[in-house]
């Protein structure tokens, strides 16, 4: 007997009606991203055919301009969210300040999204996977008034949803509101995000650890040590330059993904707000932690700005807690 299939859309509204106060205005903007990241998804499609269609600045068949992706995927996902008036503003890597959103028909909107529209983008033109980050706050500052620098500075702990979209061998968005993270793969002949993986949870400990080696050099004393143990167990090292899909597979089969300091990135290179926060909602929710290579867990970490930067360890609990006995046994040689 066929499975019934459950779509997002479903799903999400299902989900709703378990939370009493739910007014249904996280209900659309998630919708209104599922609907986004499709759009998205199909320009990410067409990327090899840039030389048929145009390449980046160029006019193409139609005389519109063609965008570079990660340009695309941003504006796509403004576009969207901004007709439904449940958005008050958005934080993106590719904008340097807060977007605010225009009020529609007089509608209070009580949230505040933070993004990374198009994750390891340097990935599109080798035809290699790449996502979207996203992260949703409810707003601290009155609603009916304009929108305040301090309703996007909240730490992780404050994240009222979260999730990424992969675009990869197959599409798949998952999210989480704080109850468990499920995943949806889009299935392309009905256009719909169908439940594929209910309740995930991250294996205890696995066989990967994902860092770019090639800075190894570059990284302190302790860090060098525990990708040694890494190295000395025999773990497998995969390493895509995405951390969607980096941490994609290590919340399916289990391992450590790591950005450290390096010489030219004294503060970690990944975002707190959009990259680092919304991902380590999703793999604590799923069983895992995450922490920053200072030890601290990542979503406490207070954030004083948009476009601040943090360490990161991330994955597998039991491997998360033996890089922190690492980082405490040799960074005590070190002082
Ligand atoms: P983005 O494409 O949004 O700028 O992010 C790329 C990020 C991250 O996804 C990846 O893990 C990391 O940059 C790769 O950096 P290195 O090339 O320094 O390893
Ligand atoms: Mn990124
Ligand atoms: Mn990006």
């Amino acid at each position: 007997m066929n499975k019934k299939i459950v779509t997002l859309d479903e799903f999400i509204i299902k989900s709703q009606k378990g939370h009493d106060d739910a007014t249904g205005s996280l209900t659309r903007l998630l919708r209104d991203i599922g609907i986004a990241s499709k759009i998205i998804n199909r320009e990410v499609n067409k990327a090899g055919l840039v030389n048929i269609l145009g390449v980046e600045g160029s006019e193409n068949t139609t005389g519109d301009m063609v965008q570079k992706l990660d340009i695309f995927a941003n504006e796509k996902i403004i576009e969207c969210l901004s007709t439904s008036g449940e958005c008050a503003a958005i934080v993106s890597e590719e904008n340097e300040n807060i977007v605010k959103l225009p009020n529609v028909n007089g509608k209070k909107a009580q949230y505040v999204l933070v993004m990374d529209p198009l994750d390891g983008s340097s990935n599109i033109d080798v035809n290699v996977s790449v996502g979207t980050i996203f992260g949703i706050y409810k707003r601290k500052s009155d609603a009916s008034g304009e929108i305040e620098i301090e309703d996007c500075l909240q730490a992780g702990v404050d994240l009222v949803a979260s999730g990424y979209v992969l675009y990869g061998t197959s599409t798949m968005l998952v999210y989480t509101t704080g109850h468990g993270v499920n995943g949806f793969t889009l299935d392309p002949s009905i256009g719909e995000f169908c439940l594929s993986h209910a309740d995930m949870k991250i294996p205890a400990s696995g066989n990967y650890y994902s860092v770019n080696q090639g800075y190894y050099l570059k990284f302190d004393l302790e860090m060098r040590r525990y990708i040694d143990h890494c190295s000395d167990l025999n773990l497998r090292l995969r390493y895509i330059g995405s951390m969607v899909s980096d941490i994609h597979r290590i919340l399916f089969q289990g391992g450590i993904f790591l950005y450290p300091n390096t010489r030219k990135y004294p503060h970690g290179k990944l975002r707190l707000l959009y990259e680092c926060n919304p991902m380590s909602m999703i793999v604590e929710q799923a069983g895992g932690k995450a922490i920053t290579c200072g030890l601290e867990r990542i979503l406490a970490i207070p954030v004083t700005n948009i476009h601040q930067k943090a360490t990161i360890a991330i994955g597998s609990p039991d491997m998360v807690d033996e890089m922190h006995k690492f980082v405490e046994r040799y960074s005590a040689v070190n002082a």
